[in-house]
């Protein structure tokens, strides 16, 4: 089953001249840059909305990417879809005479696992699937605890943090400005001091939405993000 449009790859000659126009002039967040040195490729990440698009710079002249770009410029390069269980996909496909690049996936970012199919599979768009771990099987209750995205009305807010109490006059949370997180995020690992969590209170008057910080199939959630880059989870860190 497909979940939705995982990510756009587009494959650039240059990452920063290229964000001048994703990110300056369409106004697309830059969340990020990697560089994965098994496919000789630079990788820009840019949310948008529960997908993302990304730009892959070839690092190496032999990659798959610079291949690409040598053959028919600058352009899409793939298009992922997000699949619950990667796979059954794969086999239906398989017994449906699809081409496939990957009969069985294999690692891909983030403990997620991929698969391509073959180009000539969809008239010359290269496709890929991503099983992510977790996306699907997440309970929906919200409970003290967990890490939340509060949406707040009058002045509109955005706060990161984990629920601590939630009743009929308001909700507390221990937390911050979600624009703080990534400072945040930063700081404790350089191990460094300045913006401290607070416990906040806000009245039911200017909630808009609770949400779970469970990530998309695009994005992890971004306390899952924080154990990757400062390996300790927002829990042992608040204390
Ligand atoms: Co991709």
């Amino acid at each position: 089953m497909i979940v939705g449009i995982d990510h756009i790859g587009i494959a650039v000659r240059n990452l920063e001249e290229r964000l001048r126009f994703w990110r300056d002039a369409l106004g697309l967040r830059l969340a990020g840059t990697e560089s994965v040195e098994s496919e000789g490729v630079r990788v820009a990440f840019l949310p948008a909305g529960e997908t993302r698009v990304e730009l892959l710079e070839a690092s190496r002249d032999d990659s798959p990417v610079a291949k690409f770009i040598g053959k028919r410029g600058e352009g899409i390069h793939h298009v992922t879809f997000a699949v619950a269980s990667i796979q059954p996909v794969l086999d239906r496909l398989k017994a449906a005479g699809v081409p496939l690049l990957d009969e069985t996936p294999r690692e891909g970012a983030e403990g997620t696992r991929v698969a391509f199919l073959h180009p000539a599979a969809a008239g010359g768009v290269l496709v890929e699937l991503v099983e992510r771990a977790g996306v699907a099987a997440r309970p929906a209750g919200i409970a003290p605890g967990d890490a939340v995205l509060l949406y707040l009305r009058d002045p509109q807010e955005k706060i990161w943090g984990v629920l601590r109490e939630r009743d009929a006059a308001g909700i507390t949370i221990e937390g911050m400005d979600l624009a703080s997180f990534d400072a945040w995020m930063s700081q404790v690992e350089r191990g460094e001091d300045g913006i401290v969590p607070s416990l906040l209170f806000f009245p039911m008057s200017r909630v808009e939405r609770l949400l779970l910080d469970r990530g998309t199939p695009s994005l992890p959630a971004l306390s899952e993000g924080f154990v990757r880059r400062t390996g300790r989870t927002v829990r042992d860190v608040l204390g």
